[in-house]
């Protein structure tokens, strides 16, 4: 069966999505990550003990998205997909990036925050930003200076909308994991939720996954052409 043929669908994605747009997955650069180690840009300790560090990070890794990365086909399957489909269907991300957005998807669930957008950690609020910041850079809404921090899940911090993921995934018919290695929690364990309510449950993946027995279906190749085919409307 393909993904029309349900009523229900959650997909998660993960890196592997965006690997053929030129975005570097996370797992498969020898540990390092863009040139960094996890531990010195994606921690919120690591933020406390060298802002500049992170702040600049986040910056290149803001214009790559801007500058040279757009949505591949495997983003416009299911932006394509969604805007066809009579059912529910809601598309959960790993990813920061944009281009689930590019791609034409709408019912989007940025589970680890977003690349263009900033918080500011003085007045709580979340704004959309595509300039680089510094560690003196001002809140325009607040005013308030040495703020502003990237508006993404570090490690140690708790996933967005949780509670609404959940609600989706104990809905669900299908349930849809894409290019993502299965390492970091709690999406990891979305497959067992899923599960849990007989949801069919289905990888698509460039490889075996670390939880890749969990699923009742494995289709392996790359995403713009297994997407792409599954997802078929
Ligand atoms: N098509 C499909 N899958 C691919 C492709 C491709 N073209 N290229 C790579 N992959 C697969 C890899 O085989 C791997 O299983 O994508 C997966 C990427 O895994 P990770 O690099 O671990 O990325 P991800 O699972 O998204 O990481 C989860 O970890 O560092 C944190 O917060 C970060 O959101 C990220 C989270």
């Amino acid at each position: 069966m393909k993904a029309k043929d349900y009523s229900s669908i959650v997909v998660l994605t993960g890196a592997g999505v965006s690997a053929e747009s030129g975005l570097k997955t996370f797992r498969d650069s020898g540990g390092l990550w863009e040139g960094h180690r996890v531990e010195d840009v994606a921690t919120p300790e690591a933020f406390e003990r060298n802002p500049a560090l992170v702040h600049e990070f986040y910056n290149m890794r803001r214009k790559q998205l801007l500058e040279s990365a757009t949505a591949n086909a495997a983003h416009e399957a299911l932006g394509h997909f969604e805007k066809h489909f009579t059912g529910a269907f809601n598309l959960v991300t790993q990813n920061v990036d944009n281009l689930h957005e590019q791609g034409g998807s709408r019912n989007i669930i940025h589970m680890h925050g977003e690349l263009l957008k900033i918080r500011c950690n003085a007045c709580e609020r979340v704004q959309e930003w595509e300039i680089e910041t510094d560690e003196n850079s001002i809140c325009p809404l607040c005013q308030n200076k040495g703020s502003l921090r990237p508006h993404i899940v570090w490690f140690g911090e708790i996933p967005l909308q949780m509670e609404r993921i959940e609600q989706v995934l104990l809905s669900c018919d299908l349930f849809v994991s894409i290019g993502t290695s299965g390492n970091v929690y709690p999406a990891a364990g979305f497959v067992q939720l899923a599960r849990s309510v007989g949801a069919h449950c289905v990888e698509l993946n460039l490889e075996a996954s670390q939880g890749a027995l969990l699923f009742n279906e494995q289709i392996y190749g790359p995403a713009t052409k297994v997407v792409s085919e599954f997802f078929d409307i």
